[in-house]
């Protein structure tokens, strides 16, 4: 299924290079109990201080959760978004109450932390035989005020979730980015002891 361009330079568990973000989507729905399984595994990322200030609020297309979220999305996500199962807006709480606390404060991890339940949910998406899409593309105000965001709460993403399909059912300009994409050598990457990739 993979292209060429995936190549791990060391080994590692399929899982990671199978995980690719696809724009063709089937228009398969997606049950509420299998999406709850990929946000489940989101919930389970690791956090500072086990903050978890990550939130997913979650529409499945053909309810009326989907419309807000999909009409704040900007015009080339919705474009090819419009074949996905759900959307989840991913969203992290700003500041936090730590140990030994009273009062919230600034939480400086919010956003690393919602990463990494986007990582989680992605991965286990895979693992469900769903593709996740993350988006930035999209208009924050409205989609704060679609979805009813607080102030305190930081919008990190937007993820499609969906059945991936032939790439026949996308434009043409699309279908010839339909391809899982590569990444720099680790060694771009990972150093030991300094910082030595250049500014
Ligand atoms: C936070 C985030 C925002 C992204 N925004 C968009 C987007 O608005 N539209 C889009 O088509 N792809 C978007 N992408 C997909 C990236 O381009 C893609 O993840 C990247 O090229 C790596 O490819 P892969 O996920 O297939 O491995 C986004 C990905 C992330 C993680």
């Amino acid at each position: 299924m993979l292209s060429q361009t995936r190549q791990p330079g060391h080994p590692i568990h399929p899982l990671f290079t199978d995980r690719w973000s696809p724009r063709a989507y089937t228009g398969e729905a997606i049950s509420t109990p299998e999406l709850l399984t990929v946000l489940e595994a989101a919930r389970w990322a690791p956090s500072a201080y086990n903050a978890q200030p990550w939130r997913f609020i979650y529409a499945q297309r053909d309810t009326a959760a989907w419309q807000p979220i999909f009409d704040a999305l900007v015009e080339f996500n919705r474009g090819w978004a419009q074949r996905a199962a759900a959307l989840v807006v991913v969203v992290s709480a700003k500041d936090a109450t730590f140990p030994g606390q009273t009062e919230a404060a600034p939480n400086p991890w919010h956003a690393f932390d919602a990463g990494a339940a986007w990582a989680s949910l992605a991965f286990q998406a895979t693992l469900s035989g769903w593709s996740a899409h993350g988006m930035a593309g999209f208009d924050a105000d409205a989609l704060r005020a679609a979805v009813n965001l607080p102030q305190s709460y930081a919008i990190q993403t937007v993820v499609a979730i969906g059945r991936r399909a032939d790439k026949g059912v996308l434009p043409e300009a699309l279908q010839a980015r339909e391809v899982p994409n590569d990444r720099r050598p680790l060694a771009q990457s990972a150093a030991e002891g300094h910082f030595s990739f250049g500014s």
